[in-house]
């Protein structure tokens, strides 16, 4: 990164120049928007038609979505970005389903380590574990477990007393059928060996047999296709499933003859519509039109995965500290005199990943905690779902976003309301304590800076989420780029989930004002973006159903 030097006459104006000049690095016009969701249309087309692509645009074998009818109990293992979850979901065929779950952190060491003892040791030692606590009995695992279901029929536990089991496995995959599929890549901090090339099905079934757990994992589910069919399960439909959490990815449902790679497959003489996993945390790996800054740059360069994932590092609860952490140390280092802290660091500030995305989120929580909210917050619907903050965000002034133009209170923070500088005081507290800094170096101008930081960084990952979210609704005939389409339904439904769409303040109201200026306030106002609630477990849970039904 470029070192940052000031002007020999170090002024007020030159510090403001150097954050107008860093602000504008993040700063994303209408018009960029319009060219990266251009990009993204033509990434899409090409990853339909041809295989071993970045945005691979995978082919998922899930060929409907439930309609909230479904029954039954399945046994669900989630491996995602940051926990492995075991769960036991039991789907009540009224949209709605009960789910027991544990949750186990996954350490650097399971992540990096070899992939038979993730499999092995880990991941079939959790199962068991899970199976062997009081709660589930023995009775539970050997009872019939599609009780009342349509697949009652199909299975026959004399013969085959194994509990089905749904992975969501959020990670590339191949899919070859619902039930087999080879690992593309590691993404999001992993990178287990001996992994890649192999067929993540076997790879479980094998380390259950080794342990001799009657256990059968019949389908295999990317999280974002769980999230797809969760929310089609509780909402009765849905469009799109997408993540933004520790990685960001898509799911939607494509008509068959728009997936030329599938060729003469028998799957699409059928016709009809797949699941695709479109994997577009991957997008412009060249980064021909992402807007890069050098502290992307050095993300990047440092990163476990340098040119890969490019979209994601821009947009992911993974990348957004780092992003921030790298502004914040440029600041720290500037010369002749620093433009914080006193020039003092920390560890927390040192360390490569020191800071959390969750701690931009409490930065940001408090800086809006007393701010008058606006009335129009909209609840989402389905019974059990968190409702996302769609009111008006106060943003770093951006193009086209209708954002409320905020004043730089870090250069004029003798100027702030008495609100505004109770504000500032909780953020210094936060940031004194979470970045372990002494309070005496933390000045309030100094948490109006970092509040600026935090806000431009998560700002631009909300923007450039409503792209993707764009990129489907136009690519399956719901919008035009600019406006003019009125989609035939009325309500389009999204199934989201991730922490940073959850409890990131006003990323969701972000990504709507991104979204509303891409595609006209038309189809905007149709979308109707709810959390697929424990999508990862419900959603492996409906397509082990689906892969039961298919005999699997
Ligand atoms: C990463 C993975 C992808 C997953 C996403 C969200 O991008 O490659 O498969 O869906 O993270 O967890």
């Amino acid at each position: 990164m470029i070192p940052i030097t000031l002007p020999k006459t170090s002024s007020e104006d030159a510090e403001r120049t150097l954050f107008d000049t860093i602000e504008a690095q993040f700063s994303l016009s209408d018009e960029k928007l319009h060219d990266i969701v251009g990009q993204f249309l033509e990434d899409f087309r090409v990853g339909l038609s041809e295989y071993n692509h970045p945005m691979a645009m995978i082919p998922t074998f899930v060929t409907g979505v439930p309609n909230g009818s479904e029954t039954g109990t399945f046994l669900a293992l989630d491996l995602g970005g940051t926990n492995l979850r075991v769960c036991e979901v039991k789907l009540l065929g009224n949209h709605e389903f009960t789910l027991r779950q544990q949750k186990y952190k996954v350490s650097d060491a399971l992540k990096t380590g070899e992939a038979s003892v993730l499999f092995g040791n880990y991941l079939a030692d959790s199962v068991d574990a899970f199976l062997t606590t009081p709660s589930v009995s023995p009775t539970t695992a050997a009872q019939n477990p599609f009780a009342g279901s349509s697949a009652i029929d199909e299975i026959n536990p004399e013969v085959d007393p194994a509990l089905p089991l749904g992975l969501t496995f959020s990670f590339p995959v191949e899919q070859t059928a619902l039930n087999q599929g080879k690992i593309l890549t590691w993404t999001k901090g992993f990178a287990a060996k001996n992994a890649i090339g192999h067929d993540v099905v076997q790879l479980l079934q094998d380390a259950f047999n080794r342990k001799h757990l009657h256990v059968r994992c019949v389908a295999l589910v990317n999280d974002t296709v769980g999230a797809l069919l969760s929310r089609a399960y509780t909402a009765g439909g849905c469009i799109l499933g997408a993540i933004f959490g520790t990685g960001t990815n898509g799911a939607y449902v494509e008509k068959v003859e728009n997936i030329a790679k599938l060729g003469d497959a028998p799957v699409r003489k059928s016709g009809g519509e797949m699941v695709i996993n479109a994997e577009w945390g991957a997008f412009n790996n060249t980064r021909s039109v992402l807007p890069s800054t050098p502290f992307d740059n050095k993300l990047n360069r440092k990163s476990i995965n340098p040119r890969y994932q490019a979209f994601e590092k821009f947009i992911s609860g993974m990348y957004l500290g780092e992003i921030t952490r790298n502004i914040l140390l440029t600041l720290i280092d500037a010369a002749p005199k620093p433009l914080i802290f006193n020039g003092f660091s920390s560890s927390t500030l040192n360390d490569h990943y020191g800071i959390d995305t969750a701690i931009m989120s409490e930065i940001e929580a408090a800086w809006e905690a007393g701010r008058p909210q606006d009335a129009h917050v909209k609840p989402v619907e389905g019974a059990h779902d968190p409702v996302l903050d769609t009111s008006a965000p106060e943003v770093p002034h951006t193009n086209g976003t209708k954002a409320k133009e905020v004043p730089h209170h870090f250069t004029e923070v003798d100027k702030a309301s008495p609100e505004d500088v109770a504000r500032l005081e909780k953020i210094r507290g936060i940031i004194s304590q979470l970045f372990f800094i002494d309070l005496e170096h933390v000045s309030l101008r100094d948490a109006a800076i970092v509040r600026w930081a935090v806000s431009i960084v998560a700002n631009r990952a909300a923007q450039l989420s409503a792209c993707a979210v764009a990129t489907v609704l136009i690519q399956t005939g719901r919008a035009k780029l600019g406006g003019g389409i009125i989609p035939a339904e009325d309500r389009v439904i999204v199934g989201v989930d991730g922490s940073l769409i959850q409890y990131y303040p006003n990323f969701n109201a972000r990504l709507r004002a991104s979204l509303r200026m891409l595609v006209g306030e038309d189809v905007e106002s149709r979308v109707d973006i709810g959390m697929a609630k424990d999508g990862s477990g419900v959603g492996a849970a409906l397509c082990a159903l689906q892969a039961i039904k298919q005999g699997l």
